[in-house]
């Protein structure tokens, strides 16, 4: 069948699309880079938030529009939304061919055989019609986790692809009250050592330029099972591959341990980068949200980062109004922005997840003032953000371009410390990574020029 996927959520999502892709191809199906063109629209789903769940919904409602109209289309759910009853739902309600949860990718061929035997007429012939599908019944479900997808090798992807996602593990142990990826990824299960090196040096013989490490929690690899290094061990093993860049997310403060922070300032190819989602500053919220570590723990822990490595950048995830959090316990995530001074920071609004904890036991607040204090927040992190990226200025930092200019002017890039870089698009002929002066700072991006290349040859106008 000509195949389109597309992707929502998270890089873990990316890199499984990966997995379903060559997949698909392996079974004689063609991947359409257009969905206009496909038989089969495949959506790779997030649930995390009610906004991606809510994105999935309109568009299954177009593609349904569409089927009306008579264009003969299957559609299969797949990701984090598939797992759940919420969105087994609206696959019923949308009448989606085939929903596969995230522990069930590789069964996507199986599945595809299963809805061409059901689309077959009573003649054996397969029926054009689209209806023929939408009639059939229910949808072909695959929702269980398969034990051995943490050993299935995924491909490295496309030539001139600069930068591969790489999922070290998969699923979650945790139990942060308001989230619902333990339910839609299952357990923690480390993926085993050979696989990861062996498409760590596939990447690089593809010539990709970034490998990003990849599970819920890298930390805690290798955890539960002692034939495996620790994630500290596996970060200088996999750095040793010899990719240029080596990055990971996420990491849990519970236990970001010293040998993490050690790898890190050791290892040259590993980025002076952490993303530590802190979520608030607030012991009380903390315990709600039944993280396991504390402000001051967590303030430990950014102290021996900065020791360590002192060029680093620090970003992280916040969420703003979860249920029963306080205008004092709101100001004490103001404050520890301010004693951590974040590059970055990802920050959302609290979005009851039904079938969580906080969900089922927490009443939500108005929405206003979860709004009210996330523009403050956001103030809050601009001005950190600008003060940070100011002290780049006048430096020289190492850019990676992944895609041409999107419009004439700049090109963007990303530093090894992930910070968005602009570049005069006239100085950057190639993708790959550029030596890059940086000459001005806002609060979203740097804008530098190329090293080597000509100064005057088009003048820099600078954005504020
Ligand atoms: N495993 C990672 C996070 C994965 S989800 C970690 O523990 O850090 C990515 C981010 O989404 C979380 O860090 C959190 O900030 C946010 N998030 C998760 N559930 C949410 C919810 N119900 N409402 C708002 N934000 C949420
Ligand atoms: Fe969700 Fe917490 Fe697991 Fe992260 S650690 S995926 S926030 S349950
Ligand atoms: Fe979304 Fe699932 Fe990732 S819920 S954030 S796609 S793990």
């Amino acid at each position: 069948m000509r195949t389109h996927v597309l992707t929502y959520g998270c890089q873990m999502n990316e890199y499984d699309t990966l997995t379903i892709q060559s997949e698909l191809v392996s079974g004689g199906h063609e991947l359409v880079d257009a969905p206009q063109d496909a038989e089969l629209i495949l959506l790779n789903t997030c649930a995390v938030r009610g906004k991606p769940v809510e994105k999935v919904v309109s568009l299954l409602g177009d593609l349904r529009q569409e089927r009306r109209r008579g264009r003969h289309l299957a559609i299969g759910l797949m990701g984090c939304l598939a797992q759940l009853e919420e969105g087994q739902a609206i696959a019923r309600k949308f009448g989606v061919d085939v929903v596969i949860g995230p522990g069930a990718i590789t069964e996507i061929l199986p599945a595809i055989e299963a809805l061409e035997r059901r689309r077959a007429g009573s003649d054996g012939n397969p029926r054009r019609d689209g209806a023929a599908t939408r009639h059939a019944g229910a949808p072909v479900e695959h929702l269980h986790f398969r034990d051995d997808l943490v050993e299935h090798v995924t491909p490295p992807p496309p030539p001139g692809t600069q930068t591969g996602f790489l999922t070290i593990m998969r699923g979650c142990d945790h139990h942060c009250t308001y989230c619902i990826v333990p339910t839609t990824r299952g357990p923690e299960v480390s993926r085993p050592l050979a696989a990861i090196l062996h498409e760590a040096e596939a990447m690089r013989e593809a010539g990709v330029q970034e490998v990003v490490l990849l599970g819920q929690n890298v930390n805690s690899y290798g955890l539960h099972d002692p034939d495996l290094p620790s994630f500290a061990e596996l970060l200088r093993l996999v750095a040793r591959v010899g990719i240029p860049r080596v990055k990971f997310t996420t990491s849990h403060p519970m236990n970001f341990t010293s040998d993490v922070i050690d790898a890190i300032a050791e290892e040259p190819n590993v980025c002076d980068y952490i993303h530590l989602p802190v979520q608030s500053g607030s012991d009380r919220v903390l315990r709600r949200m039944a993280r396991e570590y504390r402000r001051e723990r967590y303030l430990e822990i950014v102290r021996e980062i900065r020791t360590k490595i002192p060029d680093v950048v620090l970003s992280t995830d916040v969420i703003v109004g979860f249920p029963g959090e306080s205008e004092a316990d709101f100001e004490q995530t103001l404050s520890l922005y301010d004693e951590v001074r974040f590059e970055h920071a990802y920050m959302f609004i609290y979005s009851a997840r039904p079938g969580t904890p906080a969900h089922t036991h927490f009443d939500d607040m108005p929405r206003e003032l979860k709004t009210e204090r996330l523009g403050r927040l956001i103030e809050r992190q601009k001005h950190w953000s600008l003060e940070g990226h100011r002290r780049w200025l006048g430096r020289t930092l190492r850019v990676l371009v992944k895609e041409r200019a999107k419009d004439g002017q700049y090109v963007a890039g990303h530093s090894d410390q992930n910070h968005t870089v602009l570049m005069p698009a006239d100085q950057v002929r190639r993708l790959g990574l550029h030596q890059v002066r940086v000459e001005h700072a806002t609060p979203h991006t740097l804008y530098g020029v190329v090293e080597g290349a000509r100064q005057d040859a088009v003048p820099l106008r600078l954005a504020s």
